[in-house]
C-alpha cells in the first residue's frame, strides 16, 4: 500500500464552527428560548440550559483545547438578543464579553470568523414579525453596525447570515424552527428579506472596514433524482434551484429568482467576497403529486447509504466535490464553514472526516479556490429541535458536570491540522477501512 500525505495549500484555515445559542447557555431572551418552553417542540422536551457554558467562561478551556489540537481558526456567532436586549438598549457588557472571546482567539493564534445571525433573534424582533416583516432589514442593519464597530479591531472575516435556506425551510415550510409555520409563500418572502438584510450588512461592514471579507454560509444539499422518470429529474432540479441556488444567485446577480417569483433586489449584486459552504449530506428526490406542501417531492437516502447514528446524515463524501463545483459558479473563493456528523461513539466520524477531506483535497487540486475547513463542531452542543440527542462534537459533553470527553476524532483532526494534510499513517490509525480508497 503506498504511503504519503495529501497536503493542503499554504495558510489553509483549519478549525471548528460553533453557534451562540448552541454553546453559550442561559440565552433567555431569544426565539429559541421561547420555543424550548413550548410542549413538544424539542425532542425529549430538552432545554439548552447551560449548554456548553461559554457565557460562564468555558469558552476559554474550549479554545485551549482547539489550540492544543493545532486548529488555527474558529468560527463563532454572536447573539443579537444579548447585544440588543431591547429595541432601545445596547448591552456594552455583552459586547465586552465577545471582544474578550475574539482576543482570546488571537492570543491562541487562531483566526476568528464571526457569524452575525445563526438561527436566533431577540424576542422583541419576533414580536414585530421577525423575518416576515421587512422592518427587520433596518433592525438587523443597526445591530450589524453596532456589533461590527465594536468587534472590528479583532475580526475581519464575517458571515452575515448562517444558512438562510435552512432557516426559511425549517421555520416556514417544515415548521420545526420558530415560528413553526408551514407556508411556502412566506418562506420565499423571508428568504427575500434575508437577501436584502445580507446586502445591507455587506455594505455597512465594508464602509466601516474596507479590508473586511464578507460572505454568507449556505447549506448545500445534493439532490439527485431517485429514479429515471423525467418527473424525478425535474423535481430534483427544482429542489436544487430553490434550496441551493436562490440565495447565493441573488447575491451574485441581484436577481431573486425562486421559480415562482422573480425580481431584482437593488444593492444585492456582487455582495459576496467569499462563499461559506456548509455541507453534510446528499439526498434523492422522487416526484409525488401528493406532496403539495413539499413542492411535489419526497426525499430519502439511497437504501445502501451508510447512515449516521440518528439517521440524519448519509455518508456521501463525493458530495463535497459537487458542492465546491457548484459554489464555483459565483466566482469568489470558498470556505467550508461546516461539515460533520452526529456520532456519539465516534464510529463513523473518522472515516467521514477523512473521506470528505480527501475529496476536498482532490477538488482543490483542480484549482477550485477553497481556503479553509471548519468542522461542525468542537464540543457536543444543543442541536436545535433535536435537543441533546445528537452528538456532533470532536469532544463529547457531560451535561451534569460540564466535563469534556475527548473522542479519537479530536486527535485525528489535530494531526491533520498540524501537518496541513492527510497522511497514510493517520488513515491507517483511525480509519483503516478507508485506506484502499485513499491510498490505493
Ligand atoms: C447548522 C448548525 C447545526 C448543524 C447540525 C447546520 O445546518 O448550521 O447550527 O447544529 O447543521 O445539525
Amino acid at each position: 500500500m503506498p504511503s504519503g500525505t495529501y497536503l493542503f495549500t499554504k495558510n489553509f484555515l483549519w478549525g471548528c464552527a460553533t453557534a451562540a445559542h448552541q454553546v453559550e447557555g442561559r440565552n433567555e431572551n431569544n426565539t429559541w428560548f421561547a420555543w424550548e418552553q413550548e410542549d413538544g417542540r424539542i425532542l425529549e422536551g430538552a432545554h439548552s440550559g447551560l449548554a456548553c457554558d461559554w457565557w460562564g467562561g468555558r469558552w476559554r478551556e474550549d479554545f485551549d483545547r482547539a489550540q492544543a489540537a493545532s486548529q488555527n481558526a474558529h468560527r463563532l456567532s454572536i447573539e443579537w438578543s444579548r447585544i440588543q436586549p431591547a429595541p432601545d438598549r445596547w448591552d456594552e457588557d455583552a459586547l465586552d464579553r465577545y471582544r474578550e472571546m475574539l482576543i482570546g482567539l488571537h492570543e491562541r493564534k487562531m483566526t476568528p470568523m464571526v457569524t452575525l445571525h445563526h438561527f436566533s433573534e431577540p424576542l422583541w424582533v419576533a414580536e414585530k414579525g421577525g423575518w416576515e416583516n421587512e422592518a427587520i432589514i433596518e433592525l438587523f442593519a443597526a445591530f450589524v453596525m453596532k456589533s461590527v464597530e465594536a468587534l472590528m479591531p479583532y475580526c475581519s472575516l464575517w458571515v452575515t447570515i448562517n444558512e438562510p435556506n435552512v432557516y426559511a425551510f425549517h421555520a416556514y415550510i417544515e415548521g420545526v424552527f420558530p415560528p413553526g409555520k408551514k407556508d411556502p409563500k412566506l418562506a420565499l418572502q423571508v428568504l427575500a428579506h434575508m437577501v436584502r438584510a445580507h446586502a445591507r450588512a455587506y455594505h455597512i461592514i465594508h464602509d466601516l472596514q474596507p479590508e473586511a471579507r464578507v460572505g454568507c454560509a449556505i447549506n448545500y444539499r445534493g439532490f439527485k433524482p431517485a429514479g429515471w422518470f423525467p418527473a424525478d429529474r425535474w423535481v430534483a432540479k427544482a429542489y436544487s434551484r430553490l434550496f441551493n441556488d436562490t440565495f447565493p444567485r441573488a447575491l451574485h446577480s441581484g436577481l431573486f429568482d425562486s421559480i415562482i417569483k422573480k425580481h431584482t433586489i437593488p444593492g444585492a449584486a456582487g455582495t459576496l467576497d467569499f462563499l461559506g459552504l456548509n455541507y453534510f449530506t446528499c439526498e434523492q428526490v422522487r416526484f409525488s403529486p401528493l406532496a403539495m406542501g413539499a413542492f411535489f417531492g419526497r426525499r430519502s437516502f439511497p437504501q445502501d447509504a451508510l447512515l449516521s447514528e440518528t439517521g440524519m446524515i448519509a455518508h456521501h463524501p463525493f458530495g463535497i466535490i459537487d458542492c465546491v463545483r457548484w459554489g464555483s459558479q459565483f466566482g469568489v473563493p470558498m470556505i467550508i464553514t461546516e461539515n460533520g456528523v452526529d456520532d456519539q461513539e465516534d464510529d463513523l466520524r473518522p472515516q467521514y472526516i477523512l473521506e470528505h477531506l480527501h475529496d476536498l483535497w482532490r477538488v482543490i487540486q483542480n484549482y477550485y479556490p477553497v481556503q479553509g475547513y471548519f468542522h461542525w463542531t468542537l464540543v457536543d452542543n444543543f442541536e436545535w429541535e433535536r435537543g441533546w440527542t445528537q452528538h456532533f462534537g470532536l469532544w463529547g459533553l457531560d451535561l451534569e458536570t460540564q466535563a469534556r470527553l475527548r473522542r479519537p476524532s479530536a486527535s485525528m483532526y489535530a494531526d491533520i491540522c498540524r501537518t496541513n494534510g492527510i497522511s497514510s499513517d493517520v488513515v491507517e490509525e483511525y480509519a483503516p477501512q478507508s485506506l484502499p480508497k485513499l491510498f490505493p
